[in-house]
């Protein structure tokens, strides 16, 4: 029985292969890897590798996928096998219906349709009917090595030839259709070829196989680039041109580079990137995203550096925010102007385009911009309308603590980007100044003590009385609300949870401002790393700042309070108090 490609996908991809192995072999992690000894030949030192999709001893060959590996291992067959891992994933093997086995058999007969057809257009190239593509391809520098490993075609002239040779292998011209090479005019006309007069590029799929084609026209000319319609082997928007020998590039340490055309992936194979590929002439999609993602963590995309290029940076960024997660991220990289990688590489060599990998920017770092170059800072009803993007663009990860480091990271941007005020909006008078600054002063001291206690909650029942009397602006009373509601109805007093708890009732945004070190960075005290001590009394000392009569109080009301019973924690709160009062007379005499 032939099960459905996408079934044995989904098992692979929910088996976890290195965990599977290690059950037999002790792994240890080497660089993206795992590594230990080969089980299939008795060695000492290790040359059996395990990767995200697969093994392979570099000592006995032995290769395969999580299935093989239990096949070769147990000595079990293919079903069993399946069997075996389906149980262990939780997944039920499905049985194939009668029609469920007719496509199946269809698949694999248009896999040999296109295999042949591949063939086919290759030998054209180098029949004398070639001769005009294969000139093209050698003036625009695709070297012989490049033309036999992309398996690089010609069409032919469309007069039927494919349909001919195709049938001696026993292709009927349904089957050609099927496999999206003929094309059906309606009216009851024969099919015609979809392909004549290009130069062609197989499309292959993670395996290796012929899966369509595009075709380029010689020289100018419109449409510049015919690609293959959906088939059942062929989706556009789950395919990368090139993903197949990427695999190979990126496990061999290249980085994964996705560039936007065929002849782009081919110079850059040629140039030496062997982790180049491109999607299909159509904006990236999640698929490709994930397919990205499974062969590094951190795939490097290249925009124009035009207006368009930069637009489409923008859409792949918002695609893969929801998707983001801390092994998986991007990098943008931008193209030199009027350039793409192809004629970089052919005018300034492997160099030019190391330079254009190495400037890559980190999502986070980019993202920013994007989105400030799409919508725009100059009014403060823009900066303001930037602000909710920036939030909104964060809210959209996913993963919650990336998400919260995102919101920083933005704010901390937004902040740092603030235009200098305006003479208009400048206090004139002296006076008014100091005022402005007063106020200004305070709203950050209030600022840091919510701060503190998002680091350190665990202060919150210490401070509780006195964090409840301050006077905050109502976007933090607000947030203190919610924060003392969450203490009194918590066990455990602890910061990511906190955290957690105050995105999910809807403080991301107050959060992150409060966490920004904009407009001041914030105090040690109120670091993660923190000591308990340390950030008690850097929250006394900053209150202290702002309510001095009340500090000297709590000083007093914590001494009475320990003469009437005595233990460690009223000791520890005592003393926090007291240092941070001889700080506040420390500073004031000094
Ligand atoms: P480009 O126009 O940038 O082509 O389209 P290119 O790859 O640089 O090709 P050359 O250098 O002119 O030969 C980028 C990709 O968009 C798709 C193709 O996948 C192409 O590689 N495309 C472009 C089409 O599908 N159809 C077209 O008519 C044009
Ligand atoms: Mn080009």
């Amino acid at each position: 029985m032939a099960l459905p490609p996408q079934f044995l996908e989904e098992l692979r991809a929910r088996t976890p292969i290195a965990a599977l192995i290690g059950r037999r072999v002790r792994l240890a992690k080497s660089g993206k890897q795992w590594k230990g000894c080969c089980p299939f030949h008795g060695e000492k030192t290790p040359s059996f590798y395990v990767y995200d999709d697969g093994f392979h001893c570099f000592g006995c060959g032995a290769h395969g996928d999580a299935i093989s590996f239990v096949m070769q291992s147990e000595g079990s067959g293919f079903v069993e096998a399946v069997e075996k891992l389906a149980g262990e994933a939780g997944l039920e093997v499905p049985r194939a219906s009668p029609t469920q086995e007719a496509a199946e058999r269809l698949r694999i007969d248009l896999h040999g349709v296109l295999a042949a057809a591949a063939k086919f257009f290759q030998r054209k190239l180098f029949a004398p009917e070639g001769a005009r593509a294969l000139s093209y391809l050698r003036e625009r520098g695709v070297s012989d090595a490049m033309i036999a490993a992309f398996g690089i075609g010609w069409s032919g002239d469309g007069r039927g030839g494919l349909a001919t040779e195709l049938a001696r292998a026993d292709a009927t011209p349904a089957m050609l259709l099927e496999a999206g090479l003929l094309r059906d005019p309606g009216e009851g006309q024969a099919p015609r070829e979809l392909f004549y007069n290009r130069v062609m590029f197989p499309i292959r799929d993670r395996r290796g196989r012929e899966i369509s084609f595009g075709g380029r026209i010689l020289g100018d000319g419109q449409p510049k680039y015919v690609n293959g319609p959906e088939t059942p082997l062929f989706s556009k928007r789950r395919t990368l041109f090139a993903l197949d020998r990427a695999r190979e590039g990126s496990r061999a340490g290249a980085d994964v580079v996705v560039a936007e055309g065929y002849m782009d992936v081919i110079a850059l194979h040629q140039a030496g990137f062997a982790g180049a590929v491109a999607p299909l002439g159509t904006a990236l999609t999640e698929e490709q995203l994930e397919e990205l993602w499974r062969l590094s963590p951190s795939p490097v995309l290249c925009f124009d550096g035009d207006a368009a290029g930069g637009r489409a940076a923008a859409r792949a960024a918002e695609l893969a925010l929801p998707m983001l997660s801390a092994e998986r991220t991007l990098r943008l990289a931008s193209l030199p102007a009027g350039e793409d990688p192809d004629t970089l590489v052919r005018r300034q060599g492997p160099n030019g385009f190391r330079a254009v990998i190495g400037s890559a920017r980190p999502l986070s770092d980019a993202l920013y911009d994007l989105i400030r170059e799409s919508h725009g800072d100059a009014t403060p009803e823009q900066r303001a309308g930037l602000r909710t993007r920036l939030m909104d663009a964060a809210g959209k990860i996913a993963d919650k603590s990336l998400a919260g480091e995102y919101r920083r990271v933005l704010l901390d941007r937004f902040f740092a980007a603030r235009p200098f005020r305006g003479a208009a909006a400048r206090p004139a008078a002296k006076f008014q100044r100091r005022q402005v600054d007063e106020a200004e002063t305070q709203a950050e001291r209030a600022r840091n003590l919510v701060a503190i206690l998002l680091r350190h909650p665990d202060l919150l029942h210490d401070v509780d009385e006195a964090f409840g009397q301050l006077v905050l602006p109502d976007a933090l009373a607000a947030l203190r609300e919610c924060i003392q509601d969450w203490a009194i109805a918590t066990e455990l007093l602890d910061s990511q949870t906190l955290m957690d708890h105050l995105t999910q009732s809807g403080f991301a945004v107050s959060v992150a401002e409060v966490l920004s070190h904009f407009p001041t960075p914030l105090p040690i005290c109120a670091s993660a790393d923190a000591m308990p001590a340390e950030a008690e009394a850097g929250w006394w000392e900053i209150f202290g700042l702002m309510h001095r009569k009340r500090l000297e109080e709590e000083v007093e009301i914590a001494e009475r309070d320990l003469v009437a019973h005595f233990d460690q924690t009223r000791v520890r709160r005592l003393l926090a108090l007291r240092a941070a009062l001889n700080a506040l007379r420390e500073s004031e005499q000094g």
